[in-house]
């Protein structure tokens, strides 16, 4: 398969150790994906990524950085889960001398740094709803103002905002502010997880292969047909994370030039509790013995995510719920299966994130009033 790989200038000069990454998008979903991020890149409008983790939200995220009026400007990224609630509003609209306790310095915010470029709010879901109504406010107004601080500042600054949560039933849960919910999601592009698109495998593969080769000292390396055949059927539940760190960990470990279906098993990121079937007194396992051996742990650690939700367990492994019945009678799981099910927020993503690839919310003027469809 041709890789049309789109080439991103990343908002830091790569080092020549670390080669440019690109962006891999061969499947439809994510050509459209790029045809709404080229339409929308250049209009100064507020965007939300949302996704499944691992799909490549931040990747999305600085590639309409990259194609906006912004591209020479900063690119920042603050991540709302990391940084306690207290703390994250300092952060992000800065503090004055003595605003808190430790505060000897006033100290500029993401915002003030990001000032005629972008910040990207990474798992924005995560913002208390103190720092949720600042926020709204800069949206807004195009002001902040410091912690601790009676002067306003104004900021021209692009928000993009990323999450693996589904922010419209967030706000309606009344758990993300509804208002401000409408503020950023003007446009909302959606990327959907690697199961849903795993045509683009093999290219994302390559590149990795490549990345990771040049970075371990093994420019040469390739896959071999059949391991790339093994990782387009994966289940992949943390999507391209997963399969990138699938591939280091194979381009790391492997001796030789071309890498085959024997490192697999061993390259999940989930799998240190995969077992290989072990040698028994007839020799060495058959590939299919040992594919199997690995299947059913990827199953049973599925089912104990999921808490024995099948359909949700189904939906992670990209099975039909009767071709699962059918390992989980084979593999003799089907005692694990029993404790669901539960109505989990994630099953509830899947439904969100299964609807559409892009939805555009119609850009009105006044972003902030009417519902939009
Ligand atoms: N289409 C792609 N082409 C090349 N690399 C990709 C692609 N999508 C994702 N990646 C790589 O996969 C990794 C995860 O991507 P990214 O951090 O953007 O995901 P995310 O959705 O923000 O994840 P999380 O929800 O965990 O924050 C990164 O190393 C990124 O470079
Ligand atoms: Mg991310």
């Amino acid at each position: 398969m041709e890789a049309r790989a789109l080439r991103v200038e990343p908002s830091r000069p790569a080092s020549k150790r670390d080669p440019q990454p690109r962006i891999v998008g061969v499947s439809a979903a994510m050509q459209r994906l790029f045809r709404v991020v080229a339409r929308i890149g250049p209009k100064d409008i507020t965007v939300v990524v949302s996704g499944e983790t691992g799909t490549g939200k931040e990747l999305v995220a600085s590639l309409v950085h990259a194609q906006s009026t912004r591209s020479s400007a900063p690119l920042l990224t603050f991540n709302c889960a990391a940084i306690p609630g207290e703390l994250a509003e300092a952060e992000l609209f800065g503090h004055a001398r003595g605003a808190f306790t430790g505060a000897v310095e006033a100290r500029r915010g993401f915002f003030a740094q990001a000032d005629g470029g972008t910040l990207v709010l990474d798992e924005v879901g995560e913002l208390p709803q103190p720092v949720q109504a600042k926020l709204l406010r800069v949206l807004q107004e195009g002001e902040i103002q410091p912690v601790g601080s009676g002067k306003v500042e104004r900021v021209d600054v692009r928000v993009v905002a990323c999450t693996n949560r589904n922010l419209a039933a967030e706000a309606r849960a009344g758990r993300f502010r509804e208002d401000l919910y409408y503020r950023l999601a003007v446009v909302e592009l959606v990327v959907p997880p690697l199961r849903e698109r795993r045509e683009e495998i093999p290219a994302l593969s390559a590149e990795f292969a490549r990345r990771y080769g040049e970075r371990f000292g093994n420019e040469d390396v390739r896959l071999s047909p059949a391991l790339i055949e093994l990782l387009c059927q994966a289940p992949w539940p943390g999507n391209v994370r997963e399969l990138e760190n699938a591939v280091a960990r194979m381009v790391a470990l492997g001796t030789s030039a071309e890498i085959g279906v024997e490192a697999f098993a061993g390259a999940l990121s989930l799998a240190p509790a995969a077992p290989v079937a072990k040698p028994t007194a007839k020799g060495t396992p058959s590939l299919r013995e040992q594919i199997e051996t690995l299947e059913r742990s990827v199953i049973a650690r599925t089912l104990a995510a999921v808490c024995g939700n099948q359909s949700e367990a189904a939906r992670r492994l990209g099975l039909a719920r009767g071709t699962l019945m059918d390992r989980l009678r084979r593999y003799g799981l089907e005692s694990e299966a029993m404790h669901g099910p539960q109505v989990s927020r994630s099953a509830h993503r899947s439904r969100h994130h299964g609807e559409t690839t892009v939805r555009i919310l119609e850009a009105t003027a006044n972003a902030a009033g009417g519902r939009p469809r």
